[in-house]
């Protein structure tokens, strides 16, 4: 299976799905994800929080795929947005996965009550001077936050990673991005198992175009320009996740999926990036 990729604005290719691994660990993980790697998948979220930057290493060598074929991503814990700290904490992160680069290395919150995000920013570029990362980016910045690392540095993060599902369709965040030539990751892509997946309209367009929920919902975020990030701990779904490459969506249905947002659409209550802290 060929999966479509976005040009970042640095100029390297993502493919337009990643594989999430966020509460996949140990050995049913490095299993798990060589089958998603020997299936197709070509990208991979990890985050020095999930524990798991040992299972993808291990998983990437198993799989026999060069690793220049393989789009590896981990993330910046809060408690190391220090320069020093960020500096050693990237370095951590390689060993542990046994890689000697990342293609993409995200700051996972901004905490912008720590107000060290810009530090932490300037330790990312001068790693990926140093070539221990190829591209940069951030997660759960907001339009300011942004705005303030372009500012203080003139680099601008080629990724935000950022909470999106048909319940926080986040059009303000997608469109803050897309002005900034930033490409839009979603998290939680799917509403983390809530009963977005059981709404009648994404049942109706399941059996209109015989796919089943969740590819609808990923079809829906990739016609929006933005990669999701789907999370299984079963092989099955892992591998039909990957089949939404070959049939569209209305306009006309892709508002109504978007309509579906709530205001209180967070997959957890108090998750806004401006007061949010979380430093593992
Ligand atoms: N940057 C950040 O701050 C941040 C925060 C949270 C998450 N993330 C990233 O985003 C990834 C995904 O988010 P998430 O883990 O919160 O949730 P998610 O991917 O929205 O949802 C995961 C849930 O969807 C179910 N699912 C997946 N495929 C399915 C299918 N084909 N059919 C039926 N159910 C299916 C899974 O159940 P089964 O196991 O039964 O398939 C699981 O319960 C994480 O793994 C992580 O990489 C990033």
């Amino acid at each position: 299976m060929t999966i479509p990729s976005f040009t970042l604005n640095d100029g390297w290719e993502l493919p337009a799905i990643t594989l999430g691994t966020a509460r996949v660990r140990g050995g049913a993980a490095v299993n798990q994800f060589q089958i998603a790697i020997n299936d197709g998948y070509r990208s991979i979220d990890s985050s020095t929080s999930y524990d798991n930057e040992g299972a993808v290493g291990e998983a990437i060598r198993r799989s026999g795929v060069p690793r220049a074929e393989l789009v590896v991503t981990s993330k910046l814990p809060g408690k190391y947005h220090r320069y020093a700290d960020a500096t050693t904490a990237i370095q951590e992160s390689l060993y542990r996965m046994g890689l000697d680069y990342f293609d993409l290395f995200l700051i996972h919150w901004p905490l912008p009550k720590q107000d060290l995000y810009v530090e932490a920013w300037q330790a990312m570029i001068d790693a990926q001077k140093r070539g221990l990362i190829r591209s940069i980016g951030v997660s759960n910045f907001e339009p300011e936050h942004l705005d303030r690392i372009i500012q203080e540095t003139g680099v601008t993060p080629s990724v935000n990673q950022i909470e999106v599902h048909p319940y926080w369709n986040q059009e303000r965040m997608v469109t803050a991005n897309r002005e900034r030539g930033i490409l839009t990751e979603a998290w939680s892509p799917l509403g983390r198992g809530s009963s977005v997946i059981k709404e009648p309209l994404i049942q109706s367009l399941a059996a209109k175009y015989h796919k089943n929920v969740v590819q609808i919902i990923l079809r829906w975020h990739h016609q929006r320009g933005i990669v999701p990030l789907p999370r299984t701990h079963n092989i099955a779904h892992q591998r039909t996740n990957l089949d939404i490459f070959d049939f569209q969506l209305t306009d006309d249905e892709m508002a109504q999926i978007a309509a579906l947002t709530k205001v209180e659409g967070r997959v957890v209550a108090g998750q806004d990036p401006n007061v949010y802290e979380e430093f593992e």
